[in-house]
C-alpha cells in the first residue's frame, strides 16, 4: 500500500478532518495539504482558541469548518461538502472528562468518541458518492475488552461494518512523540517502556513485533492514514502499527 502510487490521484479528492485540532488529526490536515488533498478541517464552534485554529489550518491551504456538534447539523454539512474522504480522530480523556463534568458539561467516551464519531458516519452515508471513511480506533479494540473506552471504539467499529460506506480502521498502540504539546504521563510512560522492551525485540530480530506495539508519532502515523485512506486495496482493512508503517 503505498501513497505515492495514488499520489497523482490527490488532486481528485476532498477530505473532511473530525478532530482536526488534536495530536494525530493536526498532522493528517498537514499531510493532506502535503500531498495537494483540497482539505476541511473541523473545529468546534466553542474551541477556546478558533482564530488560532483557523490561523494555523489556513496556513496549510485548508478551509475550517465550524459546524456544531450537532447529528442534524453534521449530516447536512457533509452531505452538502460531499467530501471523498472522512477521518474521524476524535477522542475525549480522563482528564479532559474531569475538566468538564466540573462545568456541568458531558464529555464522557459515550458522548466525544462513540456519539461524535457515529455522527460522522452518519453524514458519510448520507453523501453521495460514500466517502472512504478512516476511523482512529486504538490497539486492543475487541468485544470483551474491558472499560468504556475499548467500548465505545468496538461500538464504532460494528458501526462502520454494518454501514454503506467503504471504511479503514486504523489501531495504533501509543500515539506520541517528542512533539507532542499536552503532558500525558500515563501514555508517555507507556511509549518509554514500551519502546524500551521492544527495541530490545527489535535488536532480536522480532522487528514486525516492535513495529505493531511501539509507539507510533503523529507525523509517522498521519503518513500512514492518508496512504491508506489513498489506497483502494485498504478498504475494509484494519490496520496496526506495523501495517500503518509500511502504508506511509
Ligand atoms: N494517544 C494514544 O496513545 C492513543 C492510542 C490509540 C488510539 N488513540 C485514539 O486516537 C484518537 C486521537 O488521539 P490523539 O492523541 O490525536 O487525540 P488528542 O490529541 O487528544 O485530540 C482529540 C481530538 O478530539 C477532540 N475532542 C475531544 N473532546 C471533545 C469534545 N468534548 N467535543 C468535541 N471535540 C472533542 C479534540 O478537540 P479540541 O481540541 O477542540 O478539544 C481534538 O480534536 C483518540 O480517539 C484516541 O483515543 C489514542
Amino acid at each position: 500500500m503505498a501513497a505515492a502510487d495514488s499520489g497523482g490521484a490527490s488532486a481528485d479528492h476532498r477530505a473532511f478532518v473530525g478532530g482536526a485540532t488534536g495530536y494525530t488529526g493536526q498532522a493528517v490536515v498537514e499531510r493532506l495539504r502535503a500531498l495537494g488533498v483540497e482539505t476541511v478541517a473541523h473545529v468546534r464552534p466553542d474551541s477556546r482558541d478558533l482564530a488560532g485554529w483557523r490561523a494555523r489550518f489556513e496556513g496549510m491551504g485548508a478551509q475550517v469548518d465550524t459546524t456544531p456538534w450537532d447529528e442534524d447539523a453534521m449530516v447536512a454539512r457533509l452531505a452538502e461538502l460531499r467530501p471523498t474522504l472522512v477521518f474521524a480522530l476524535l477522542g475525549t480523556t480522563q482528564r479532559r472528562m474531569r475538566r468538564d463534568k466540573a462545568s456541568g458539561a458531558d464529555s464522557s467516551y459515550a458522548k466525544v468518541d462513540l456519539g461524535m464519531t457515529l455522527m460522522l458516519l452518519r453524514g458519510a452515508e448520507a453523501t453521495s458518492p460514500a466517502p472512504r471513511f478512516v476511523y482512529l480506533s486504538a490497539l486492543g479494540v475487541k468485544p470483551s475488552a474491558p472499560g468504556t473506552y475499548y467500548h465505545a471504539r468496538w461500538e464504532v467499529e460494528q458501526a462502520l461494518r454494518a454501514s454503506s460506506v467503504p471504511w479503514t480502521i486504523a489501531r495504533p498502540s501509543f500515539i506520541t512523540g517528542s512533539d507532542r504539546g499536552e503532558r500525558r504521563p500515563l501514555e508517555q510512560g507507556g511509549a518509554v517502556v514500551a519502546a524500551g522492551v521492544l527495541g530490545l525485540a527489535g535488536a532480536l530480530g522480532a522487528r514486525r513485533f516492535r513495529d505493531r506495539w511501539g509507539p507510533i508519532d503523529a507525523a509517522t502515523l498521519a503518513e500512514g492514514l492518508v496512504g491508506a485512506a489513498l489506497d483502494p486495496a485498504a478498504e475494509g482493512a484494519v490496520l496496526t502499527s506495523d501495517a500503518l508503517r509500511g502504508a506511509r
